[in-house]
Parts: C-alpha cells; structure tokens; sequence
C-alpha cells in the first residue's frame, strides 16, 4: 500500500465537515496531520469546539486551532436552520480528555506551518476561505508549498444559500476569490456533485450499526437530514464535505472537468457566486478541477468502511 496522503483540514463544523473528519480518521489513505477551525455554519467558538470534539471523538490527537472568526470584509451569516445552535446539533460528543484542547496557536498559524515543514501535505478545506485566504495574504510564500487544495464550495448550477451561491463561498466571497486566483491547483467540490452524496436511510442505518463512531454519525445525519427536509425539502441530506476527503481516498470515485472559476464579489444578487466557464468559452486558463459526477454507492461504502474502523 502506498503511503498515506498527509492532510491538514480547514473546517467549520458543522454535520458534514464531522462527517469528513470522521471518513479522514478511519480511513488509513489519509493521514491528518493538523486541524483549522473557521467560522462558517456557526461562530468561531462554537466550530472550534465543535472540530475539537469530533476529532478527539474520532481519535485523531492532532493539532486543532480556532482560525479566523469572520469574513474579511463582509459581516458573518451562520446557519443555524440548518446546523442548529451549536452548529453541530443531535448527539452529545465528549468533551475532550484533559491536555487535549485547543492548540494555543491561530489557525492561519497552524495552517500555514502544516506547509512549512518537510514532506508533501495537501489542504482540504470545508468551509469558508477565510483562514486560507488569510494565509496566502501573510506569507504569499505558500503558493508554492501548498501542491493542492480540495475544497468544498461553489457550484456550476444553483446555489444553496442564495439562488446564485453555495454557503461556503457566499460566506466569504472575498477570500475565495483570492483562492481561486492564486495559482495553486484546486479540485472543487461543488453542489453538482455533493448533492449526489445523500446520506439514503440505507446508509445511514448501515453507519448505525458500524459501531460507536458510526452511531454518532447516524445521529448527527438523522439531525442534518430533518435539517435538509425542512428547508430544501432533500429526502435524505448531502454530505458535501466528505466528497473532498473520499476524492483523496479514491479519485476515481468522481467525474471532474478542467474549468477556468471565478468568484463574484459584487452583484447584489450573485454575490458569492462561482463563475464556472463550462465551455471554456472566456478562453481563461483552467484554475480547477470541477467534480461533476459520484459513483454514490461505491462513496457510501466507502464511507462505511472507513467509519467502522474506528470501533
Ligand atoms: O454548502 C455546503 C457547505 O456549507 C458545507 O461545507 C457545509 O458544512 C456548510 O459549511
Ligand atoms: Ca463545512
């Protein structure tokens, strides 16, 4: 077996980035070296503990640090209807064992030194940008150390939060568009293909019985899929931030195309929205990778798999 993809995860969790926490601690194609917190579906101090627990929970004893607490230039808007008010809303996860808190370091610090030592490390990003983009305006150096970014965000089609934009990306359109402008290679992972990720009954009562992680999950998913009924009237929810981690597990679980994207930061009605030049008919360069197809039961299985390993 060839050696794991070293990771460090940007997150804002959050039902599905837990879920994706969860995929990249059982899983042995990855290993995560580090952890960033970001304020996104709920404040900073509630992702930040939230990311905590689901790692201690899931026994990854890495390093995990609250990043950045708002957007760079807009004021923050959480998701509550959809995440509740804990932004992780359902089960009870332990509070962490003493000497396992928060790292005392910012998150932009901590994401930063994940590309500041030896060995390749790869960025998966959950949320919103905002750490990252903050990263590349402090030390534009990292343009060159970060080999890839897997991110969950944008979309070709609608969006989720406005008709026009996804939550991550209508977050902190400022800070994405800085990502996307960077040069540094991106797969995204938008709503073509997240919303084929659906956590089906059959799913999730197969994470149920996967043991004590996997019943965790089974309770977070059958919160977040009320969630989906609820708002987007979704039969069972998308666990769109999972994509990211199982892309790096098996790439070829997912259809992507070569896109040049860009970031809206201006229009009253398309603020946030991921500009995907489908045709290439712009003639700018591709900057990313689009996921537009999943093979949904091989990614549930793996998802299973993974999960069960974690007793
Ligand atoms: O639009 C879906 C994205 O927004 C996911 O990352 C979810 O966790 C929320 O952050
Ligand atoms: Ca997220």
């Amino acid at each position: 077996m060839s050696a794991p993809v070293r990771i460090h995860m940007d997150v804002d969790p959050g039902h599905d980035d837990a879920l994706a926490l969860f995929l990249a601690a059982g899983h042995p194609a990855v290993e995560v070296v580090s952890v960033s917190a970001v304020a996104g579906n709920q404040s900073l101090a509630k992702t930040a503990a939230n990311a905590l627990r689901v790692a201690r929970f899931a026994g990854l004893r890495v390093p995990v640090a609250a990043g950045m607490d708002r957007p760079l230039v807009r004021e923050a808007v959480h998701a509550p209807e959809i995440h509740g008010e804990s932004g992780l809303d359902g089960p009870a996860l332990p509070d962490p064992e003493p000497g396992l808190g928060l790292d005392p370091r910012h998150g932009v610090d901590l994401l930063t030194e994940a590309f500041s030592r030896p060995g390749e490390v790869t960025l998966v990003a959950t949320g919103p940008l905002t750490n990252v983009a903050m990263a590349l305006l402090r030390d534009p150096s990292l343009v060159q150390r970060i080999p890839r970014i897997v991110l969950m965000g944008g979309s070709v089609g609608l969006g989720n939060v406005t008709p026009a934009a996804e939550f991550n990306i209508f977050f902190d359109a400022e800070a994405a568009r800085i990502v996307f402008r960077s040069g540094i290679p991106i797969v995204m992972m938008g709503l073509d293909v997240t919303h084929q990720a659906l956590a089906t009954p059959e799913a999730v009562e197969a994470l149920r019985a996967a043991g004590r992680v996997g019943r965790v999950a089974a309770e977070l998913l059958d919160f977040f899929g009320a969630s989906y009924q609820r708002v987007f009237g979704f039969p069972a929810p998308p666990v769109h931030d999972a994509c990211t981690v199982a892309y790096l597990i098996e790439p070829s679980l997912f259809t992507l195309r070569p896109m040049a994207v860009e970031v809206e930061c201006l229009g009253p009605l398309t603020y946030g929205r991921t500009v995907c030049d489908v045709h290439g008919v712009t003639g700018r360069p591709p900057n990313a990778e689009v996921a537009m197809q999943l093979d949904a039961p091989a990614f549930w299985r793996l998802m299973v798999e993974a999960i069960a390993r974690l007793g």
